[in-house]
């Protein structure tokens, strides 16, 4: 028992000695090192990741995932992101704003490593990163307002809009204050050398999203004679958002008119044909795309419908 022991913590020691070695041998590895640029306005910035073919640039923001696709005023690129060997891939932050404030991060989705740096660029006049919706969404317990101060000297707190209730939390620099929140509206306070300055509103909307979605259908009936209604429901639980689809018999899906509803936490679709014939009998199957995560499911029944 105590050799066992013993060989399963050498085989670990080999494990992990193992692991580091490879994280050496094919780190992401962002150049210049900095782990946070503060840059005047209407400079640039040339960012390279290297060690990995599949590496990405991406911008960490829930609000604005899409910024490096934009285009400025001319429909020219906003970013330039281009590989400057097999290995490496470049980011090109041209003549910044306030605007590129932000973390950008490089990752490789295969081996799920990220490397990350923050950006400022501060300008006197706009302290936060104006957000074009205000809207937070909630999928977890907790969110991040992105309230994001363009100087990284500026200090961030949190505010219930209403009551002016301060919240605790944590101010993320670049990203946002995050924290536990409801479904109200929320401001930022920023302080810069004794000054004050409010954001903008942030609207909080929870949105409830399932680790995996079960939808069941029931019936009036699974064998009933011709002539007589037949109602079939499908309900799947705590999802707000989803799309359904019916695969049912020909002969009934001439009549289908499925309605689709919800009640607490739960949606419905619900088929009603009120005389049935032997036609009706067969396979009725519910699909369910909920589409907040894009997961996906279906239930059945069979139907006798006797001549
Ligand atoms: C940015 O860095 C890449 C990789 O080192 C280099 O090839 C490229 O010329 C640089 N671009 C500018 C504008 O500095
Ligand atoms: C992920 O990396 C492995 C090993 O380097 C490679 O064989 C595989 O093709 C890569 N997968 C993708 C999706 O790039
Ligand atoms: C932040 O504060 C430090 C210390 O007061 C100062 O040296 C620096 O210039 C300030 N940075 C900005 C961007 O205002
Ligand atoms: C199906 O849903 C409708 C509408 O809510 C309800 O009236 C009916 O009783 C349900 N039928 C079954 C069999 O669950």
């Amino acid at each position: 028992m105590r050799r066992l022991k013993a060989s399963v913590l050498h085989l670990m020691a080999t494990f992990a000695a193992l692991v580091y070695f490879c994280s050496e041998v094919h780190g992401l590895e962002i150049t210049p090192h900095d782990k946070e640029f503060v840059l005047a306005q209407g400079s640039s910035l040339n960012l390279t990741c290297s060690g990995s073919l599949d590496a990405l640039w991406e911008f960490k923001r829930d609000d604005s995932q899409r910024l490096l696709d934009e285009q400025d005023e001319n429909g020219n690129p906003r970013y330039i992101i281009f590989r400057s060997d097999p290995k490496s891939i470049a980011l090109f932050l041209k003549s910044v704003s306030w605007k590129d404030t932000g973390v950008y991060q490089c990752i490789d989705h295969n081996s799920s490593e990220t490397r990350e740096v923050a950006v400022f660029v501060p300008d006197p006049e706009v302290w936060f990163v104006k957000s074009d919706h205000g809207m937070v969404t909630k999928i977890s317990e907790e969110s991040i307002v992105p309230c994001v101060a363009t100087n990284p000297n500026i200090t961030v707190t949190l505010y219930e809009r209403d009551t002016n209730r301060p919240i605790k939390g944590q101010y993320l620099p670049g990203e946002g204050y995050k924290a536990q929140l409801e479904d109200i509206t929320y401001v930022c306070q920023g302080e810069l050398n004794g000054k004050l300055k409010k954001s903008q509103e942030f609207n909080v909307v929870s949105i409830t999203v399932p680790e995996n979605i079960e939808p069941y259908i029931s019936t009036s009936k699974t064998v009933l004679k011709q002539g007589e209604p037949l109602t079939i429901n499908c309900t799947v639980h705590g999802v707000e958002l989803a799309i359904f689809s019916w695969h049912i018999p020909i002969t009934a899906a001439v009549e289908a008119h499925p309605q689709t509803y919800e009640s607490t936490k739960s949606m419905h679709s619900c088929l009603i044909f009120p005389r049935t014939t032997v036609g009706y009998s067969g396979n009725y199957v519910c699909h369910v795309k909920e589409t907040v995560e894009g997961l996906s499911a279906f239930s059945s029944v069979s139907i006798t419908v006797l001549g």
